[in-house]
């Protein structure tokens, strides 16, 4: 059975997803700079895996006879993800990253908790999946912050 709380935290989870879209491609564009190469990569990739959670996201809404929110429900949140003035602060970007995929992992968390409690597999499934993305997205960018070891 679905409840109030997994139909709110889904919104939640598809909205954030398309902020985190947003702010990456804009840093994979914006970044200057022989250490930025590889983050501008991953970053690229990413944004790809963000679009296939919100996709889901939206699916699942979609099953639960509710509708994904347009772009007037869009409250902006990642503000240390914001492109940064000095175009080749590739750290502050993976620290934004950072930041943005712990938020993920826990949001997925409690969404998997909530789906579990409610008797939910399908949303269950579906928190774990991307759960999963997140954790990677994360332990790779964790890799990046070890090649500035000056902070
Ligand atoms: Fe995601
Ligand atoms: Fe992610």
């Amino acid at each position: 059975m679905t409840t109030d709380e997994i139909t709110d935290l889904l919104t939640e989870a598809y909205i954030s997803e398309h902020e985190t879209i947003m702010n990456y491609q804009t840093n994979a564009i914006v970044l200057d700079g022989v250490h930025a190469e590889e983050v501008k990569t991953s970053l690229e990739e990413d944004v790809q895996e963000e679009l296939d959670h919100a996709r889901m996201l939206g699916e699942r809404l979609k099953q639960l006879d509710e509708s994904p929110p347009g772009s007037a429900a869009f409250e902006a949140s990642q503000h240390s993800l914001q492109p940064p003035e000095d175009t080749t602060d590739v750290q502050s970007v993976i620290d934004g990253v950072l930041e943005a995929e712990d938020n993920a992992i826990e949001l997925y968390r409690s969404l998997h908790e909530a789906a579990a409690e409610a008797n939910d597999p399908v949303t269950e499934d579906v928190a774990v999946t991307i759960l999963a993305d997140e954790e990677a997205h994360h332990t790779e960018f964790r890799g990046f912050k070890k090649q500035f070891p000056q902070d």
